[in-house]
């Protein structure tokens, strides 16, 4: 009689603990996943990506050095812009949105004193790209979430600080792609969202490229192993590109990675990244190494503070150094000493207005 009560309650311990852990674990998965999606595929939006819970990923298995804050803020916080080194050792930044609703045209330039405005861009540019070409004396600016600039290039001439738009306009409007410089003097537009359409409404994401070639466009034959937006890319010292990153538009995001190889026009999967992150950035830095800082896991809805190195030669990463703050939609340039890494976004209205470098 005493063992039979013995194992009732026993049962009933059982019950209630698989009931509360059932709970426990329905109320974490609830919340955890509170990630607003990406602007509908369907739609043509031209609004930001969040992640509500502001969730910094910490964990990092290297001896970590952390970036150190930089004291001069941006005139303006800003995110999805773009960011160049002019000749002088000037940093430029170009457009870009202050927060939700408003997107800009306008430009700072870094100097020792700190941000000061410059010449702005002659249409409004939001999840476009800023590349400088021609030994660093021209900048392309091309794509827009505003109407005005998704199809449109612009080249910004540092000699006479004035910006121009291209006499011809790109193939596809572009946003949310990448442009890379190449060492022939072409630069590499990868990937992004066809505004447009196209022959499939349903599915804005492109895995195509085209070049930008003395002012006129052309498409490439073949295609990224992916379709991306929101990736990164860089120049590596061997003469091909790296693609990492990005997502597919819903709240995804990719640890993958190729190359493109500018002599045979292909595109090959390298090693992944430990972390998936979508508009994050890639540098160069002067070992041949690349260093991939921040972005945003949409699928776990963080944001990576660990930063990891990219070996070409290996073609593999390891974890690195860690940022003060997780942010996304940020830039990352190299100046002579550090990278400098601004702006960007960590879920909130208004955009950062801070930056940080990590010492070479
Ligand atoms: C990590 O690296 C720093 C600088 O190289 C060194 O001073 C420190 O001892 C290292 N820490 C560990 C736990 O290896
Ligand atoms: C910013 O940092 C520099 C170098 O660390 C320092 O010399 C300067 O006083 C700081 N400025 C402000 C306003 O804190
Ligand atoms: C967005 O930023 C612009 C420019 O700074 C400002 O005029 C506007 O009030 C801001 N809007 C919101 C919703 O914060
Ligand atoms: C670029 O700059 C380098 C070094 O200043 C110079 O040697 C080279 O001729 C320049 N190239 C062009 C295309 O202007
Ligand atoms: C700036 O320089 C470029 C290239 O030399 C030239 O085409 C353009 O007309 C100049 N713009 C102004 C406003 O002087
Ligand atoms: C652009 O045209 C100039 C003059 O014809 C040529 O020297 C240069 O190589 C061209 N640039 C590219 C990227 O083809
Ligand atoms: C983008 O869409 C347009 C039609 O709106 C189409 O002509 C073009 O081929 C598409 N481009 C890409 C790269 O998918
Ligand atoms: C159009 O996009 C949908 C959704 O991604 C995909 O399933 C379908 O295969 C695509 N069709 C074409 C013709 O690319
Ligand atoms: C790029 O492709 C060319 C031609 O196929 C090949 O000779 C070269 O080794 C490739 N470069 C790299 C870095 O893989
Ligand atoms: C930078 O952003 C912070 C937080 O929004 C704000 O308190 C600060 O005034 C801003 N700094 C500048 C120079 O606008």
């Amino acid at each position: 009689m005493k063992q039979r009560t013995c194992i009732n309650i026993f049962i009933v311990i059982v019950i209630l603990a698989i009931a509360v852990s059932l709970l426990v674990h329905f109320i974490h998965h609830s919340t955890k996943h509170e990630v607003s999606p990406i602007d509908t595929l369907n739609t043509k939006t031209t609004g930001t990506v969040t992640i509500s819970n502001d969730n910094n990923v910490q964990t990092s298995t290297s001896n970590q050095s952390v970036f150190s804050n930089m004291n001069t803020s941006l005139n303006i916080g800003r995110s999805d812009f773009g960011s160049i080194l002019l000749p002088n050792g000037h940093v430029l930044i170009a457009g870009g949105h202050f927060n939700s609703s408003t997107v800009s045209s306008g430009t700072e330039v870094y100097t020792s004193t700190g941000w000061q405005f410059a010449a702005p861009m002659k249409v409004p540019r939001g999840y476009h790209t800023v590349t400088a070409f021609a030994n660093n004396t021209k900048v392309l600016a091309a794509g827009s979430s505003a109407t005005s600039g998704q199809q449109t290039a612009e080249v910004y001439n540092a000699v006479n600080n004035t910006w121009a738009l291209t006499s011809i306009n790109m193939l596809s409007p572009h946003i949310r792609h990448t442009a890379t410089l190449l060492a022939n003097g072409q630069i590499l537009i990868a990937g992004g969202y066809n505004i447009s359409g196209g022959v499939n409404a349903s599915n804005y994401l492109i895995s195509t490229a085209e070049l930008y070639i003395n002012d006129s466009w052309t498409l490439l034959s073949t295609r990224m192993t992916h379709s991306r937006a929101f990736h990164a890319a860089v120049l590596l010292n061997d003469g091909t590109v790296l693609v990492a990153g990005g997502g597919d538009g819903t709240p995804g995001a990719y640890p993958t990675a190729e190359i493109y190889n500018a002599t045979s026009e292909k595109f090959t999967a390298v090693g992944s990244m430990q972390y998936r992150r979508a508009a994050f950035t890639l540098t160069l830095l002067p070992s041949g190494k690349v260093l991939a800082i921040g972005g945003a896991d949409w699928s776990s809805g963080t944001y990576p503070l660990v930063c990891e190195l990219y070996d070409p030669v290996t073609r593999t990463w390891s974890n690195n150094a860690m940022l003060n703050y997780g942010r996304s939609y940020h830039q990352s340039v190299l100046t002579s000493s550090f990278v400098l890494t601004m702006g960007g976004t960590n879920g909130n209205n208004n955009r950062l207005n801070s930056s940080e470098k990590y010492n070479l």
